[in-house]
């Protein structure tokens, strides 16, 4: 399975903050907000990797990221040239797809808690699609999904004005090859945008999306607007001093996948100067 890291858009809900910056290289606490997408799909075992972005951030991106190889993966970018909604993604990343299966993660989602490897690896093999219910109070900002004993769903909707149910859909998606042909099948919405949730109903529609319901333990943060952007800093910083382990340290998870040395882990260290993430890393 390849991985896609959508981190394009405008991200004018953070207005002056991402004026001038990508809205994905602002920190989360300790590191860039991109780390922690990144992390997810690594989580998952995934090490090709596309990072997409608008025209006038990918050096940045670059800069930060590079080709993968000192995290023993294998980055490739491309640019979105408007945000033409999240479902363009496997249009602009085609090639990069090929024959396999994909997971699409959205650059401003941060996931984390106990069994999110073994629940992520689990759906790296899937036929047709595979999508996350997290239950939240304000459904009405994200996909809706409902569903039956089976996990099939039942119905998805994006931002309806009466939710049928509480659970929201986070941006972690997992398909099979076929999500290109649907991508390019489908229409844009009223608000122009070729949207996920137009895959996830055709999907639904021939009975193959399977919901995967987000239990307690774990953690999702869409971190679009300025709150959802502080919360998600203070439980990284909270979480993080009481454990004294770091969430979303990609060079820890490369070493752990067994994917670089200890040298190179070691080495990965100097790059970060004398801030904390190099110290976390000296401590490994
Ligand atoms: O966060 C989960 C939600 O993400 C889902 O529940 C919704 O079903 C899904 O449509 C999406 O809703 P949002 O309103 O949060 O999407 P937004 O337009 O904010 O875009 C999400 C991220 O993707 C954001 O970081 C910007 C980036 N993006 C967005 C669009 C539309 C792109 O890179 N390109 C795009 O064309």
């Amino acid at each position: 399975m390849k991985g896609i890291v959508l981190a394009g858009g405008a991200g004018t809900r953070l207005y002056p903050l991402t004026i001038a910056v990508s809205k994905q290289l602002l920190p989360v606490y300790d590191k860039p907000m991109i780390y922690y997408p990144i992390s997810v799909l690594m989580l998952a075992g995934i090490r090709q990797i596309l990072i997409i972005t608008t025209p006038e951030d990918q050096d940045s991106f670059k800069k930060l990221l590079g080709d993968g190889t000192a995290l023993g993966c294998e980055f490739q970018y491309e640019i979105q040239a408007a945000p033409n909604g999240l479902a363009e993604a496997f249009i602009i990343g085609e090639k990069f797809i090929g024959d396999d299966k994909v997971a699409l993660v959205l650059g401003d989602n941060i996931f984390y808690g106990n069994g999110l490897s073994k629940l992520l690896q689990s759906k790296t093999s899937i036929d047709g699609g595979a999508i996350f219910a997290y239950p939240v109070r304000d459904p009405e900002r994200f996909g809706v999904v409902t569903f039956d004993e089976n996990n099939k769903a039942t119905s998805i909707e994006e931002k309806p004005e009466s939710p049928q149910s509480n659970y929201a859909v986070p941006g972690l998606y997992f398909y099979d090859n076929d999500v290109v042909e649907i991508a390019k099948s489908i229409t844009p919405s009223a608000r122009g945008e070729k949207e996920i949730t137009a895959i996830n109903q055709v999907y639904l529609s021939q009975g193959r999306l399977e919901v995967v319901v987000m239990s307690r333990g774990m953690s999702w943060f869409d971190t679009g607007t300025v709150d959802a952007l502080d919360d998600a800093t203070e439980f990284i910083r909270v979480l993080q001093r009481n454990q004294s382990t770091m969430i979303s340290c990609l060079e820890e998870i490369a070493y752990k996948m067994s994917w670089i040395t200890y040298d190179m882990l070691k080495g990965s260290a100097v790059r970060y100067g004398k801030g904390s993430y190099a110290t976390y890393i000296n401590t490994l």
